[in-house]
This record gives structure tokens, sequence and C-alpha cells, in this order.
């Protein structure tokens, strides 16, 4: 799938962001190896800490529908600026897509690609645990 066709999806979940604190809508869209596509936008909290973010919120609504392995994951917000994904979700990119790619677009239209292992490098993975 192109990327262009998956920040479409992500923009489109955009509208379903759940933002009464912040008002800053973060819209993600991930590509599962199978060809599936899980969109996610971020859902707030009143304790603000149990927030969850767009990217999160994708990866849970697939695996939870049986994928595991993603290719790439498209994140775009309400921002002027491209989102990069917070340190909580490269984590958890990282563990289903250790060789993923990121695109982010921002308002103007630019794009950028990044491999998820230059946004978190020397992580902490299941190897690390044996
Ligand atoms: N947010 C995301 O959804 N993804 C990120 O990677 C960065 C932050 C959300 C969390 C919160 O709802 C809002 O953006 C402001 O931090």
């Amino acid at each position: 799938m192109e990327n262009q066709e998956l920040l479409e999806i992500a923009k489109r979940t955009m509208q379903y962001a759940y933002v009464p604190y912040s008002h800053f809508r973060v819209g993600a869209a991930l590509l599962a190896e199978d060809g599936r596509v899980f969109s996610g936008c971020n859902v707030e909290n009143a304790t603000y800490g149990a927030t969850i973010c767009a990217e999160r919120t994708a990866i849970v609504k697939a695996i939870s529908e049986g994928a595991r392995h993603f290719s790439k994951i498209a994140i775009v917000s309400s921002g002027q600026d491209i989102t990069p994904p917070c340190g909580i979700c490269r984590q958890v990119l990282m563990e289903f897509m250790p060789k993923g790619n990121v695109v982010l677009q921002d308002k103007y239209g630019n794009i950028q690609e990044i491999a998820i292992d230059a946004l978190l490098p020397m992580s902490f993975c299941a190897d690390d645990i044996k």
C-alpha cells in the first residue's frame, strides 16, 4: 500500500479522537504484513496519565484481531508540524515492527519516512530478557 493511502486513513481517523483536554487530534494507520490496515486515534482521560496515544490504539486493535507483524505506520495530527511518536509508542512499535517504518506528514503535506530502529536505537527487546 502506498504511503499516501495510509496517510489518508490516518487523517480520516483523527475525527474520532477523544481529546477534551489537549484538543490535539492524532490519527494513525498501521499496515499489517497480511495487508490489513488498522486505524487508531488518541483517547484522553481526566487523569491524563491514562491517555492512550493513537499509535497504541492502532496496535492494540490489530493484536486483538490476530495481526502480529507490521511494516509501516502513518501518523498525522491536528498540529502544524509532523508528530513523531512518543517514547512509549516507540517502544511498543519496536515490539511488533522492529524493521518497520514510520511515515509522518505535516499540515503542509511534507512527508518524512523513518525506520523505527532509527527513532529508538539500542532499544530493550525480547533478547535482553534471555
Ligand atoms: N499523542 C498521540 O496520540 N501520539 C503521540 O505519539 C504523541 C501524543 C497524543 C496524546 C495526547 O492525547 C495528545 O497527543 C497530546 O499529548
